[in-house]
């Protein structure tokens, strides 16, 4: 067996930092896994850690569910790929219909950011307008349009706007700032009738864990109503996440477009669009917007889709919520026992702390937590075999495969790793 960082040395000939995608890479070298089951993955070297990344989110059953490995074998011998229609995309279609009213039609793709992209495209063909409205420190992937003041792994690698996208790309796109309604309501001032569509994570789930205000999504309805826009919920990390069904349902809240992806693939790549009919009915065939993908909607996808959403729709997400409560209050009490400062922000199945700061409500507050110390913590918790998110502007999921036994096996390493670093601090 080769460890990681003999692995590290050779994946960074062939891959730019050594990773396909930056968000995995943390020094002084990623972990390379070789397998996962349940709320474990075991790296190379033989190491067991209890997951917190989950894939970054998709694992809501936890690794290689065995209903979701089963219905993906048994279709890869019947087939892989046919590009023609199949019956499993419509099964797949309708239950995430049923399960999310306001989503009339969409459409599969085949990851988060083709999701939005085609979204956004979407929008701007079917209003005829130019602009969009992002928020700070969202992330909707890694496309022109929204990799502009972004979050995740761009924010964690420090370029948040990317070089290489054009200025009549960036000059589009408009950036609010979340949980602050005047932000939005002076764009619109200056351009009434310029903005196609306001996109946003219900809640920020890429600059750590950011809940949105009391009434705040409902304004951002009342307005993008007013003036003639649609209002995209990105809801590739919080779509069945709390319930079998999106965030908008649980608030009330219904958008024009919403935007799936992660949980609803089981583990394989996908994304999706949808909403209301008239919206959907402008892309091509049935109308003139166009978009298209060789393995959207493929067999082995939807198969782990189905199969996933078939074992989720049985699922009791209140013991989530139980799990996540035991979490949060014991890495509370961790910090406070050693007299240091955190914020912890969570929902059901997904939280962050944030160490040095009390309370973050937005942005500003994410950036102002010790990021340096959270980083110090990850790398020590590693070390006692637990794996969390591996950045403060990132998220820590719970899945179904988590256990009590799990969560106090965390919060004792944490009560370690914390009097290291205070140690450390002090010295
Ligand atoms: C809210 C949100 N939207 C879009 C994306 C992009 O999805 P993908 O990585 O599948 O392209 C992500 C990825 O983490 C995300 O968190």
């Amino acid at each position: 067996m080769t460890d990681s960082r003999t692995l590290f040395q050779e994946s960074s000939d062939v891959f730019p930092g050594g990773v396909n995608s930056p968000a995995r890479s943390f020094r002084p070298y990623p972990l390379f896994m070789r397998s996962g089951k349940g709320a474990r993955v075991t790296d190379t070297d033989g190491m067991d850690y209890i997951d917190y990344c989950l894939g970054y989110g998709p694992l809501i059953l936890g690794h290689a569910n065995p209903k979701v490995a089963e219905s993906i074998s048994k279709q890869a011998r019947r087939s892989i790929l046919l590009g023609t229609p199949t019956e499993l995309e419509t099964m797949l279609a309708v239950k995430i219909r049923d399960a999310i009213p306001s989503m009339e039609m969409l459409r599969f793709v085949n990851s988060g950011t083709e999701a939005t992209m085609h979204a956004l495209r979407l929008a701007r063909g079917f209003t005829g307008r130019r602009k969009v409205i992002k928020m700070e420190g969202c992330y909707h992937g890694s496309h022109d349009y929204v990799l502009i003041k972004s979050g995740s792994g761009a924010l964690t690698h420090g370029v948040p706007s990317s070089p290489g996208i054009p200025e009549e790309v960036s000059e589009t796109v408009r950036i609010a700032k979340y949980n602050n309604m005047e932000s939005v309501k002076e764009i619109f001032d200056n351009e009434p009738e310029g903005i196609a569509a306001l996109i946003i994570e219900p809640i920020m789930a890429n600059a750590g864990v950011i809940l949105p205000e009391n009434g705040f999504l409902r304004e951002l309805r009342r307005i993008t109503s007013e003036n003639g826009s649609l209002l995209i919920f990105d809801e590739v990390v919080t779509g069945f996440r709390f319930h079998y069904g999106a965030y908008s349902s649980m608030i009330g809240v219904s958008p024009d477009l919403t935007i799936l992806g992660k949980i609803i693939g089981g583990g394989t790549p996908i994304g999706a669009f949808g909403g209301r009919r008239d919206i959907m009915s402008a892309l091509s065939p049935s109308g003139s917007v166009y978009q298209a993908g060789t393995f959207s909607g493929n067999p082995l996808t939807m198969a782990a889709g189905n199969a996933a959403l078939d074992e989720l729709s049985a699922m009791d997400y209140s013991a989530l919520g139980k799990l996540l409560d035991r979490a949060v209050s014991g890495i509370r009490e961790k910090f406070s026992q050693a007299g240091m400062e955190v914020a912890v922000n969570s929902m059901v199945s997904m939280f962050q702390f944030f160490p040095g700061v009390t309370c973050v409500a937005n942005y500003e507050d994410a950036m102002r937590a010790d990021s340096g110390l959270y980083g110090r913590i990850f790398s020590g918790m590693l070390k006692e075999g637990i794996y969390l998110a591996s950045s403060q502007f990132e998220t820590n999921f719970l899945s179904f495969s988590h256990s009590v036994e799990s969560i106090d096996e965390t919060v004792n390493a944490l009560e370690k790793v914390i009097r290291s670093a205070e140690a450390e601090i002090r010295s």
